[in-house]
Order: C-alpha cells, then structure tokens, then sequence
C-alpha cells in the first residue's frame, strides 16, 4: 500500500483550496485532478475541505478525478467503496470525523459520506503516458509523485499538467518539490511557503 494518509499536508491543501475558490464561483462544472492518488485518503481529504468550504450547494459542481497506475483493483475498489479502517482516520479532526464518516458494519470500518464519495471518481492511469486524462482543470494536485520520476520524465510530466490545465488553473505539488526550471515560463507561483502554481 503506498504511503498516505487523510488531512495530510494539510497546510498545502488548505492554502490551495483558499486560492481554488474565488476563481471557480458560480462554475456549473469544476474539474479537478488529483494525480497519483493511491488507496484515496488525498483526493476524500480534498473533497471534505471544498464541502466544508465552499458550501453544500456549490460543491455538488465539483468533479474529482483521481488516477493511479496502480494495477490492482485494490486503489479502484478502496475509493469506489469509500470505506477505511479506524486506524487510518485517527488524525481526521474529530468534528471532521463525526459528520462525515459513518460506522460501517460491525468492525472498525467506517464509511465516507455520499455526497462527498459521490464526487470523487477513479481511473487508472500512468503519468508517464504522457496523456493528460481529461482537460479543463481548475485544478491539478500532484503530492509525492514526480519525485518517484527522472528529471526529464518531470518536466514533460509538467508539461502535460500545464496543456491539461484551464487557463488561470492551480497547481499543488509536495513542499520539497521545486518547479524545474525548463517549466518556470509556464507556471506562476502564487503562495509563499508552498509548491502552489498557477498556470500562465
Ligand atoms: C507516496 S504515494 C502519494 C499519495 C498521495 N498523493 C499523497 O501525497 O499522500 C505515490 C503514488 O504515486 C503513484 N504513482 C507512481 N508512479 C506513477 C505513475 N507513473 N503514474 C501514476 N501514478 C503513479 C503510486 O502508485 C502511489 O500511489
């Protein structure tokens, strides 16, 4: 299983979200790419902050598409189901925890809201096709990913995320993952203290 867990990097989302929002109000369709999403806790974690944040109504527009290479059904069937045991929703805040996860069966299984399951859609998919899955994003986050990939696979990789962008689109990466320079024109860095991008 890869490395993950919900409410990580909190701090880069959130600031993402902030920026996300003002540009996407009164969008009938929000499309937003969550790339390399592993088993789902990144792309349910960015789906309860836009709930919570920008209200029940605005939020039934958003689109999430997550994408993995993984090869197992495992990441597809996890995410589809939308249920995680109690172990990997201890740092989930507790009223967070409360409204949007619900027991489910007898174990310490618990289940993800559907209006907030409803919203976030699985496909498998390897970066390095170089194939953007879709086009329009308002918003593409790539965490801990690119730094599995050689230089020259980034930068092309980067280079997709700009073509599949909307214009004026955000993108978030790792704090630790600096934007190449060969990509510096394409991209303008639009918060201090995190990797969060808009496209030029
Ligand atoms: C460390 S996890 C990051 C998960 C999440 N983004 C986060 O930051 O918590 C890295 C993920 O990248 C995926 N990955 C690696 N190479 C990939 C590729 N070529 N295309 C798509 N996903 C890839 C892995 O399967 C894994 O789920």
């Amino acid at each position: 299983m890869a490395f993950t867990y919900f409410f990580r990097d909190f701090q880069t989302i959130n600031l993402a979200v902030s920026h996300l929002i003002p540009t996407i109000q009164g969008r009938r369709e929000i499309k937003i790419w969550d790339a390399g999403c592993a088993h789902g806790p990144e792309p349910y974690t960015l789906a309860i902050m836009l709930s919570e944040n920008m209200g029940t109504f605005a939020f039934k527009n958003v689109r999430i598409d997550a994408s993995d290479i993984d090869t197992s059904n495992l990441f597809r069937d996890t995410i589809e189901k939308g249920v995680y045991p109690l172990v990997e929703l201890k740092r989930i805040p507790q009223p967070i925890f409360e409204k949007y996860f619900k027991k489910n069966g007898k174990e310490d299984y618990y289940i993800i809201d559907y209006s907030i399951r409803n919203r976030v859609k699985y496909y498998r998919h390897d970066l390095l096709t170089l194939k953007p899955i879709g086009y329009d994003y308002s918003f593409i986050l790539c965490k801990n990913v690119l730094l599995h990939f050689q230089a020259e696979e980034r930068i092309k990789v980067l280079k997709m995320f700009h073509q599949s962008l909307t214009p004026g689109g955000l993108l978030a990466m790792e704090h630790t993952q600096d934007l190449p320079k060969e990509v510096n024109h394409l991209f303008t860095r639009i918060a201090n203290g995190a990797q969060i991008y808009k496209r030029r």
